[in-house]
């Protein structure tokens, strides 16, 4: 067979391809256990970044070591231990009928537009120097514009005032809905408070409040020019410290009971 050859030219080519899928499928496994445990410090950053706790100086994964992560089951309001939180997804577990309730069964609208209603979640516990609650951190998810937003709303140990919040994935444009990443807007959020009286009160309006108008303390400014990803975020606090959002967990978490 001469170098030229039809032949000799396939079996280069295919010898070339073997290798490079070798290399390319050794790489991707090897990889793997880095990309997870970057995948758990990237929520690990989010989390704290939410309740404002974020030291860069510190690595993450030791800061992390004082939260307690729990899975609560959202129709008891209670902690569980039907899931492990470590390996639990909750979009997954949303499209599963056996893990999740349909918007029909629990007998309410589908305000941030979920599809369905996961049973479980994961929440993060902080507690104090003394041992006592400090903060509690929920995962918060709903339908902007073009995106789900997904992030995290973290309470103070009064289970109303708002510590923080934090959108980590969400395809909002930049510059308009985009503008939940703001540390601006975000800040405004801080001490807020979410109930008054029971009642949840906070919210997020469209525009700006004027000042000295009542209800500044429960409320957030709109984004200017995203007018549908701020009535998303409005939507998705109102569900998720609603009764078939966390309300059951809060409320028994306050009485001791959980
Ligand atoms: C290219 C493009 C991207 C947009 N992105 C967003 C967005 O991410 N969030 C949003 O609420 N509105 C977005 N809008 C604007 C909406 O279509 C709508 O006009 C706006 O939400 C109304 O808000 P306003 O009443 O504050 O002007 C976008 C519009 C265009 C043309």
């Amino acid at each position: 067979m001469s170098n030229e050859s039809v032949g000799k030219t396939l079996v280069v080519a295919f010898s070339v391809c073997l290798v490079c899928a070798i290399v390319v499928s050794s790489a991707a496994v090897a990889l793997r256990p880095l990309q997870n445990a970057n995948i758990e410090i990237d929520i690990q950053t989010n989390i704290l970044a939410a309740a404002g706790l974020l030291d860069e100086s510190m690595p993450v994964s030791e800061q992390f070591e004082s939260v307690q992560v729990r899975a609560v089951d959202l129709n008891t309001g209670r902690f569980t231990d039907a899931i492990d939180p470590a390996s639990y997804d909750y979009l997954k577990a949303a499209k599963n009928t056996s893990l999740s309730s349909s918007f029909a069964d629990l007998g309410t609208t589908d305000i941030a537009k979920l599809g369905r209603r996961e049973n479980y979640a994961v929440v993060y516990l902080l507690d104090d120097a003394q041992g006592q609650l400090d903060k509690v951190i929920l995962p918060v998810r709903g339908y902007g514009l073009w995106s789900t937003m997904q992030g995290f709303l973290a309470l103070e140990e009064d289970l109303s005032t708002v510590a923080g919040i934090g959108f980590f994935a969400h395809g909002e444009t930049p510059g308009l809905g985009g503008e939940i990443d703001n540390p601006n807007w975000k800040a405004q959020w801080i001490n807020k408070e979410a109930f008054e009286n029971e009642e949840l009160v906070l919210r997020v309006i469209k525009g700006v409040l004027p000042a000295g108008a009542p209800g500044a303390e429960s409320t957030v400014d709109g984004l200017s020019g995203a007018t549908l990803t701020t009535v998303g975020v409005d939507n998705l606090i109102k569900f998720w410290l609603g009764e078939d959002g966390f309300r059951p967990f809060l409320d028994n978490l306050k009485a001791g009971e959980v």
